[in-house]
């Protein structure tokens, strides 16, 4: 079964960003353990990353369209973004919200995210890891 993994604006540059909030582990890193640990739960994982929202609302609309199960950083656009909320709300597949960052103990304007009611479920403050966590999930839900 095919699971996209999809990550917003900025996050193309984990490992060199705030690495002191985001780590040290970089987009092509995130992308093989997600890959990886996907395989071995029976998943054939796509990791894809824009600065462009247009391009993440097609890529949403094809989820949609294909039903397939979509794992979300949205970065800044979660928000502010309602067009990305509405991308959101047309899936049929499960989607998990994941923030690398424990959003709550940031900034106000990062404690609320528009994504949070379409999704299935939130995975937050978890580093990387949350990313392994929510395809396990999936996993669970299969
Ligand atoms: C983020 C948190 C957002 O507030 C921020 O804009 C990001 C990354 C995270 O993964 O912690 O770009 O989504």
């Amino acid at each position: 079964m095919k699971v996209l993994v999809l990550n917003g604006p900025n996050l193309g540059r984990l490992g060199t960003r705030e690495p002191d909030v985001y780590g040290a582990t970089t987009h092509a890193d995130l992308a093989a353990l997600c890959v990886e640990e996907g395989a071995e739960l029976g998943f054939d994982v796509e990791v894809r990353q824009t600065d462009h929202e247009g391009e993440m609302l097609g890529w949403l609309h094809a989820a949609a369209d294909a039903g397939t199960p979509v794992v979300l950083n949205a970065g800044a656009w979660t928000h502010y973004s309602i067009a990305v909320r509405d991308a959101c709300s047309q899936l049929t597949a499960p989607l998990v919200e994941v923030h690398i960052s424990n959003v709550h103990k940031r900034e106000d304007f990062r404690h609320h995210s528009y994504i949070s009611a379409v999704a299935s479920g939130v995975i937050v403050g978890l580093g990387v890891e949350g990313y392994l966590l929510a395809l396990r999930w999936l996993a669970l839900r299969k």
